[in-house]
């Protein structure tokens, strides 16, 4: 049986990065016949690890801290936002079930029992983990943000999935599903697949692929909403105009002709940016600028993502202000269904594990 599941945190309009990097793979794969089910959940929970740590310890709250958590867009907000971009980027509700983690219960609950299970010192060894807490004398760090992986890995294993489109930043933390998943087995399960070891989407079946999408103003980082320099990401909701900008911005060599290369990180990154949204093969994607010189390939990219994301934008933009009823029944449904595979998932894992059953 393959059933996908795939999760985004609820950042509000999403960016390219998100959308090449998983959304845009999240609704291929609806289209793939030999996948039995899809679940892509906004993850609510994961969204707020970091968010009311600093702001509730008594002795450094500030009014300052108390007016930036009131200002923040509320999770309620953000989480409808995203629904609304994940539907207009294509997300089905009648081929995926589309819902909000904190709707369902299993994901806590397995979190709980998987947590048991995971050595903190596989924790201890997580990148973003090490990335986002505080450094040395830090005393502000949440517990939530240490079990950040556990509650991913509870999502994959709460619906059994066997394939998960991440970008590659999330290799990772499939990696430690899977080893959780694998000393489940072992315990429980004599190391028949009762969680089966999740894939993530490879390379190799689809050259389009591009799970790495890079900074416009420094491919060494990767693109995220969170970078200081606005110019560096596009969101779904940047008008044409913005997006010109900011290819024309983006930043790249002086070498003139458009060849793929590694040794020329950035216009790779753009290269592959093009290859994603056009569905090519990043092998042959400079081929198709032979006679192109930079200014003239960052019109046609700009144009290019102009074609395909500004729609979407507007589209989600849209559904947000004249459709909140139907965005909310769609995201019920999705939580029933979700809660019903998965509730069936917690059933047995708790009767392998000899957990006494409920009436
Ligand atoms: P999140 O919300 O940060 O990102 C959502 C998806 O977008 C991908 N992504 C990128 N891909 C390529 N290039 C980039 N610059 C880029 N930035 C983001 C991410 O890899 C991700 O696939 N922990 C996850 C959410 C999650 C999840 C899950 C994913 C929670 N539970 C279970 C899969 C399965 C996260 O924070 O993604």
């Amino acid at each position: 049986r393959k059933v996908v599941l795939s999760g985004i945190q609820p950042s509000g309009f999403i960016h390219l990065g998100n959308y090449l990097g998983a959304v845009q793979n999240w609704v291929q794969l609806q289209h793939n016949p030999d996948i039995h089910e899809r679940f892509y959940s906004i993850v609510d929970y994961h969204a707020i690890t970091q968010k009311y740590v600093g702001a509730s310890l008594d002795d450094t709250v500030t009014d300052e801290s108390i007016d930036t958590l009131q200002q923040d867009p509320s999770p309620q907000e953000l989480t409808l936002k995203t629904a609304a971009t994940l539907l207009a980027c294509g997300i089905d509700p009648s081929k995926s079930t589309l819902f909000v983690q904190s709707h369902v219960n299993a994901h806590t609950e397995l979190m709980w029992f998987l947590s048991c299970l995971t050595p903190m010192s596989w924790l201890n060894k997580m990148i973003q983990y090490k990335e986002k807490k505080g450094g040395k004398g830090d005393n502000k760090t949440g517990l939530g943000l240490f079990s950040y992986p556990v509650l991913m890995a509870a999502d994959i294993l709460a619906y059994r999935a066997t394939l998960v489109p991440v970008g590659e930043d999330q290799t990772q933390h499939l990696e430690l599903a899977k080893d959780i998943a694998e000393r489940y087995n072992r315990l429980f399960a004599s190391g028949r697949e009762f969680f089966p070891l999740p894939d993530k989407l490879s390379f190799e079946e689809s050259p389009w692929v591009y799970n790495r999408v890079m900074s416009l103003q420094d491919a060494s980082k990767k693109m995220s909403k969170s970078d200081p320099s606005k110019k560096s990401c596009i969101n779904l909701i940047d008008d044409p105009e913005m997006i010109r900008l900011k290819i024309q911005k983006a930043k790249t060599d002086s070498l003139g002709k458009i060849k793929y290369d590694s040794l020329r990180p950035e216009l790779q990154n753009l290269l592959h940016i093009y290859a994603a949204l056009e569905g090519i093969d990043i092998a042959k994607v400079d081929q198709l600028f032979i006679d192109d010189n930079m200014a003239s390939f960052k019109t046609k990219l700009a144009n290019k993502i102009i074609d395909k994301i500004c729609p979407i934008g507007e589209k989600a933009i849209k559904m947000c202000s004249n459709e909140e009823d139907r965005l909310l029944e769609i995201l019920d449904k999705g939580a029933k269904q979700a809660q019903l595979r998965s509730e069936e998932t917690m059933r047995q894992m708790k009767q392998l594990a000899g957990i006494l059953r409920k009436g």
